[in-house]
């Protein structure tokens, strides 16, 4: 296996070589139209291959080095210049297009003459101790200004005072635990969570639905600090003097939290502060361990933290498609970071922008794609996804006719152990394909490809013979393309050892310490992680864009369909009586399983016989194809939850970060037990399974070649 590997590789760099020998030769060929042959199939993989040959460590590390020498904050100064930097090196690369796309939306910022700390105050209320304002700053940076202190974006102004009542990770099993074993009633107090597990915004819904009056939330050595490595900058673990910023919106989709479900614009309508989507009522404040140990008992929160309508950018790029001009596929990732965000999201930015430069020297040959590639730089990805929800929603008509895919292009590394990849089902056949053919940058993996070393360390609980892709949830920009619009989307990164590294996120994450150095330093020295990341993103926006048939598996989906049905029906098991006292049952939604599972297999079959050199019946199945995860989507939205609309996938209700399979039926039977009226509640258990039903079987009629 590996020896033949050795061979194919040996013969990719030949082909590359010969490939770029013969570029005056190639030119001419390029532009040839082609019968679909297997020279021309052979002609396909070399262009993808010539792609990812292009794309080099060094030229990652140089991106990484120039864009986070200063902070980036969204609806800044820095984030403007630093736009436009992206926008001239786009169209030096030979991109068609590249222009700065704005709007104003909500955004929050610390008071900079009146901080932000927590105190602990004395029975005379004299403040006795007091939190640090600030992080030191790391060497090499003494000179930057324009840092912004810890701060959680969107909390509440106020000077909360009370006892403080620790609640672990302020999850919604933290605060049953609480309420029902532990007798502690959190109305009227301060409560103190550690990061970690979930989404924080969660984690303040969950406080402010407890009665807390303020939130107060810190890293714990126990998530943010792994054994035997030194903090920064001697090793990558957190400093006690450093805090998580992060913004803590509930917003369920919405994007801006004044203008829901339309852009940003000059004209827009927009909602008064007070009624903004998913803003907490109660003050929160990031701290780091340090000031967390000595914090107890009666403590005091000054939080002037203030929103602000501001202007934000996105680069949009483009590559028109020479065939199908009119069909997209998107390459996004977001450029604001809290701090110097060497990490999150630079690591992403850089790839983003090796793979666009790739694509502009394939382009000077005289190459281009059949569809239009978009290439997006989004701003206020921080503050709640905001660029590119706002861009989703300004182009939202066009977007959910004529998009292929969107690949999300956010942080590359955010440890060094393996590769993750969540994805809507349709794409898991690229994935596997693809990684197939990128060498694995893991040490004892040489000569062995991506997806040997992958599978080798991260195999499916659910089949040993996959490696493991997991769910889209939330928490970065493919969201509104995703959740909103049904756009088939995925992400890859490398990630650390889940299995040995208990810690949260990374430790540094959203601190002053995601330099430069802690990437180079610690996390990819040679950049060869990143560099696989960069080769897959930019590999499945190659394929996706320019394969003639577009590389889709539907059966997968079905498969998914298949188990994602057992698992919530097998949840649903431990209530047997009350399923059949209220008369509940899940037969339509295995029914409609089955019948999407044969459209699917009908559907594959009919690809097989496709003529590809009939332009007319190759863009009919491909419209089917582009359209089945539009068919998932239902215009009312999930319960509360109007801007998450795909009925088979969410974000947890429970945790934005995580996906949940059929999140109608998940949340109607969650916690079911407790509810005060369980006829009611089995009621929309059985509403909501009606409803997963008829989406999956209206779906599978999407496959059908004549409607029936
Ligand atoms: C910042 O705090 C100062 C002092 O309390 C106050 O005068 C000023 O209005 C605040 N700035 C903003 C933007 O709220
Ligand atoms: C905490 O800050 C307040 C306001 O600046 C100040 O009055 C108080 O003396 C400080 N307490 C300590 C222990 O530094
Ligand atoms: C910071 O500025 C001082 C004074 O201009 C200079 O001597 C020093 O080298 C600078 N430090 C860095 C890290 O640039
Ligand atoms: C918690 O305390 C508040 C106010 O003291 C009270 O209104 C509420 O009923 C209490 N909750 C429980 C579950 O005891
Ligand atoms: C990188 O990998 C090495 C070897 O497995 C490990 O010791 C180190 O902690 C890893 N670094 C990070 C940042 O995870
Ligand atoms: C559902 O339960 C059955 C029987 O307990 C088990 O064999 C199966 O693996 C479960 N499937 C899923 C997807 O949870
Ligand atoms: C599945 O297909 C069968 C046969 O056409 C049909 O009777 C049944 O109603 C379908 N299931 C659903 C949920 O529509
Ligand atoms: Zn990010």
């Amino acid at each position: 296996m590996a020896k033949s590997r050795g061979r194919l590789y040996l013969w990719m760099c030949l082909a590359a070589a010969l490939a770029s020998f013969l570029v005056g030769f190639m030119v001419g060929w390029f532009i040839k139209p082609l019968k679909e042959t297997a020279t021309s199939v052979r002609y396909h993989q070399s262009i993808r291959w010539k792609l990812v040959s292009e794309m080099k460590a060094e030229n990652i590390k140089s991106f990484l080095r120039s864009f986070t020498k200063l902070p980036h904050l969204a609806g800044t100064e820095q984030n403007l210049l630093l736009a436009k930097k992206i926008q001239t090196q786009w169209k030096k690369f030979g991109l068609d297009s590249a222009k700065l796309v704005h709007y104003d939306v909500l955004l929050s910022y610390p008071n900079e003459t009146n901080a932000n700390y927590i105190s602990i105050v004395d029975e005379h209320g004299i403040e006795i101790f007091n939190t640090s304002y600030l992080e030191p700053l790391p060497h090499g940076y003494e000179n930057v200004t324009n840092i912004v202190p810890p701060y959680n974006a969107f909390s509440a102004q106020g000077i909360p005072e009370g006892d403080l009542v620790y609640v672990n990770y302020a999850r919604t099993e933290d605060f049953f635990k609480l309420e029902r074993e532990m007798n502690i009633n959190c109305t009227g107090k301060i409560v103190i969570a550690r990061y970690g597990k979930i989404f924080r915004g969660n984690k303040v819904k969950n406080a402010m639905l407890a009665g807390a009056i303020g939130i107060i939330l810190y890293s714990d050595p126990a998530d943010y600090f792994a054994p035997e490595v030194q903090p920064y900058p001697k090793g990558w673990n957190l400093p006690g003097t450093a805090a998580q910023r992060g913004n803590v919106l509930n917003l369920n989709g919405a994007g801006d939290p004044l203008t829901p479900g339309y852009p940003a614009k000059e004209y827009t309508f927009r909602l008064n502060i007070e009624e903004g989507v998913g803003i907490p009522k109660i003050p929160v404040h990031p701290i780091g361990y340090n000031d967390a140990e000595i914090l107890l008992r009666k403590v005091r929160m000054h939080v002037y933290n203030t929103n602000k309508i501001t202007r934000i950018y996105n680069v949009i790029g483009t590559i028109r498609g020479s065939v199908e001009p009119d069909r997209y596929v998107i390459l996004g990732g977001h450029r604001d970071s809290w701090v110097f965000g060497a990490i999150d999201p630079t690591s992403g930015t850089s790839v983003l922008q090796e793979i666009a430069q790739s694509f502009g020297k394939l382009m000077s040959r005289g190459w281009r794609p059949r569809r239009t590639i978009i290439f997006a730089s989004w701003d206020a990805e921080e503050f709640g996804l905001l660029g590119s929800t706002e861009w989703a929603e300004e182009n939202a008509k066009i977007l959910q006719e004529r998009s292929i895919a969107y690949i999300n292009s956010d942080s590359s590394i955010e440890g060094n152990y393996t590769l993750r990849v969540d994805c809507t089902p349709l794409l898991y056949q690229l994935v596997y394909k693809l990684t197939k053919e990128i060498s694995s940058p893991d040490d004892g993996f040489d000569g062995k490809s991506l997806y040997e070393s992958w599978l080798e360390k991260d195999p499916s609980p659910e089949n040993k013979n996959f490696p493991r892709i997991n769910k889209l949830g939330s928490g970065s920009d493919f969201e509104a393309y995703f959740q909103r619009l049904g756009i088939a989307s995925g992400r890859a990164r490398y990630t650390k050892n889940k299995k040995t590294e208990k810690y949260s996120s990374y430790p540094v994450y959203h601190t002053i310490y995601e330099t430069f150095e802690v990437v180079e330093n610690f996390y990819d020295p040679t950049f060869k992680k990143q560099l696989s990341v960069a080769q897959l993103r930019g590999a499945l926006v190659y394929e996706l864009a320019d394969s003639k048939i577009i590389p889709f598996n539907i059966k997968d989906y079905a498969k998914a369909l298949q188990n994602y049905a057992t698992s919530i029906y097998n949840l649903s098991k431990k209530h047997d009586q009350q399923l059949r006292e209220h008369g509940v049952s899940f037969d339509s939604l295995f029914s409609a399983v089955k019948n999407f599972s044969e459209a699917a297999s009908d559907f594959h079959r009919r690809l097989t016989q496709v003529d590809l050199n009939n332009p007319i019946a190759v863009r009919i199945m491909n419209d089917q194809l582009m359209l089945l995860e539009r068919a998932f989507i239902d215009p009312l939205g999930l319960p509360g939850r109007q801007f998450y609309r795909h009925i088979i996938f969410a974000p947890s209700s429970h945790n934005k970060y995580a996906g949940e399979s059929f999140p109608g039926i998940y949340d109607s039977m969650f916690d079911i037990e407790n509810k005060a009226d369980p006829h009611w509640a089995w009621t929309e258990v059985k509403k909501h399974i009606s409803i997963a039903a008829f989406t999956i079987q209206a779906a599978a009629g999407t496959l059908k070649e004549v409607l029936e």
